[in-house]
């Protein structure tokens, strides 16, 4: 489905966010053939830049996924590119880029403009755009589009006043708030493997199931963001937003249509359904210096607060009140500096009856969203050959091994066309932002106001803190050994 001559605006142009994510995802659509060559990139931010130092900044991040780099099309694509610098608090810049959307637009005779304007901005200035946008660069009678990136505030009160101020400036089918999460092939897939498969729809409920588990797992730590992580947090930079929803499209309701508006209605009902975070059911950590003193500690980054309580693991308790999941523990975790980057949903399944059996392992489905897209079930069966043994094995798709000649987009270039076609199935909607804000700002006043627990400390490239085991032990979560290592490995035993 090609789309010609839409205008997109990429404010913050000469940032991190730009340079690593949006343009490379515009380019990864043109370079696929999913961004007509008609459309325009204008970049807009504060410095002044020359059309050279642009491309400069954008290219090394345009690269495909296995490394090779196709010059033609970046060529094509940069002559899809200008740029305006400007400031973001006064009209000058503005009209700027007014006449050269005009200009534009007239020299490829548009008769309905289809603007989009991406934000990837620091929250400091995004109303100030978002308010310049809709007085100067607004066209009632095309099609506008904004897209905004996280974060939609810093709590319930903030992100409430975020979204009175948006409100009056844009209707909601014109904003598009990016959680890149929903974006990623696995997260996309979940509504697909639950409703389309009968024998995981049915036993996906408190009858079969004894726990949950999302779990994101980064090798490295806030090195270099500090400043800004301090005063984030891994609950808000990653558990909020991220794995929240990772979590409603795993216990919502079928909707009743895959239509946006089907679907985000099921996701608000049952995150009203969940019970408020138990603050005695949660485990917060900070990491500390590496075993071997090579990896520094969270406080050692200049940019931190000296003494900082800023938690960069947490793990915490869901209670969803409905008589699909009532008394199944559901567990959320996510830490910075562990031992290896991952993110995976773990679904183990309760106990086969005893008797015939003795000590069989649990089934257990587990999606790994990255790295190495996977969906498996460790699976019981007979050892092959004349024994009568029992051994557990698994039902593989592993999507490198099965899906050979497949382009599976990054998050980013499949958010950022949904935006182009106007699909807001996987974005964020103004309701479902308000219900997520409510069950987690009274967790987050408790660990930032006086009787915060203090961190467990854990060293650089740990697990998570020592208390983890117990966590998940405590959450009916049966660590069940193959070899000598207590989680299923990653491929299969040698
Ligand atoms: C971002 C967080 O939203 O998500 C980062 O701010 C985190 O701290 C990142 O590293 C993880 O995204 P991905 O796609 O690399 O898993």
């Amino acid at each position: 489905e090609f789309i010609k001559d839409t205008t997109v605006v990429v404010f913050g142009a000469s940032g991190d966010l730009a340079k690593k994510k949006t343009f490379p995802a515009l380019f990864g659509l043109f370079r696929e053939g999913y961004l007509d060559p008609s459309t325009k990139i204008i970049g807009y931010a504060r410095s002044d830049l020359s059309l050279e130092d642009l491309h400069a900044r954008i290219e090394p991040h345009l690269g495909k996924p296995n490394g090779s780099h196709d010059d033609s099309k970046v060529k094509q694509f940069f002559q899809m590119i200008s740029y305006i610098h400007g400031p973001y608090d006064t009209s000058e810049g503005f009209d700027k880029l007014k006449t050269h959307i005009e200009t534009l637009e007239k020299s490829s005779k548009v008769t309905q403009s289809h603007r989009l304007f991406y934000l990837a901005l620091p929250p400091s200035v995004f109303l100030t755009v978002a308010t310049n946008i809709k007085k100067i660069l607004y066209d009632p009678n095309g099609i506008t589009r904004v897209v905004v990136e996280k974060p939609f505030g810093h709590d319930l009160a903030s992100a409430r006043e975020l979204q009175n101020n948006l409100a009056p400036l844009f209707r909601e089918e014109e904003l598009f708030r990016i959680d890149h999460y929903l974006g990623k092939e696995l997260v996309k897939n979940l509504l697909v493997l639950r409703f389309g498969n009968q024998f995981l729809n049915a036993s996906w409920n408190k009858e079969n199931l004894q726990s949950i588990q999302i779990s994101f797992k980064e090798p490295f730590g806030t090195e270099g963001r500090g400043g800004y992580f301090d005063s984030i947090g891994i609950i808000r930079d990653v558990m909020q937003n991220h794995l929240l929803q990772i979590l409603t499209l795993l216990a919502m309701e079928r909707p009743a249509s895959f239509d946006p508006e089907s679907i985000r209605d099921e996701k608000v009902k049952v995150l009203k359904c969940m019970a408020p975070i138990d603050h005695d059911d949660i485990l917060v950590g900070q990491y500390t210096k590496s075993k071997d003193g090579s990896k520094p500690a969270y406080l050692d980054d200049d940019t931190v607060k000296p003494g900082s309580k800023c938690i960069t693991f947490a793990a915490l308790g869901f209670k969803i009140q409905n008589e699909r999941w009532e008394g199944v523990p559901i567990m959320m975790r996510a830490g910075k500096a562990l031992n290896e980057g991952k993110v995976e949903i773990r679904l183990q399944y309760k106990a086969v009856a005893s008797g015939v059996f003795n000590n069989i392992p649990n089934n257990e489905l587990v999606i790994r969203v990255q790295p190495d897209p996977a969906v498996y079930m460790k699976f019981n069966a007979k050892t092959p050959g004349l024994s009568n043994a029992t051994q557990v094995t698994d039902l593989d798709l592993t999507y490198s091994s099965r899906y050979k000649d497949f382009w599976i987009p990054e998050a980013y270039e499949v958010l950022i066309r949904d935006v182009l076609l106007g699909n807001h199935s996987n974005f964020v909607r103004d309701d479902e932002l308000d219900v997520s804000w409510k069950l987690f700002t009274p967790l987050l006043e408790y660990l930032e106001g006086p009787n915060a627990p203090n961190p467990e400390l854990y060293p650089y490239g740990a697990r998570g803190p020592d208390g983890l085991i117990d966590y998940l032990t405590k959450h009916n979560y049966v660590l069940q050994s193959m070899g000598n290592s207590y989680t299923w490995p990653i491929t299969k035993p040698e």
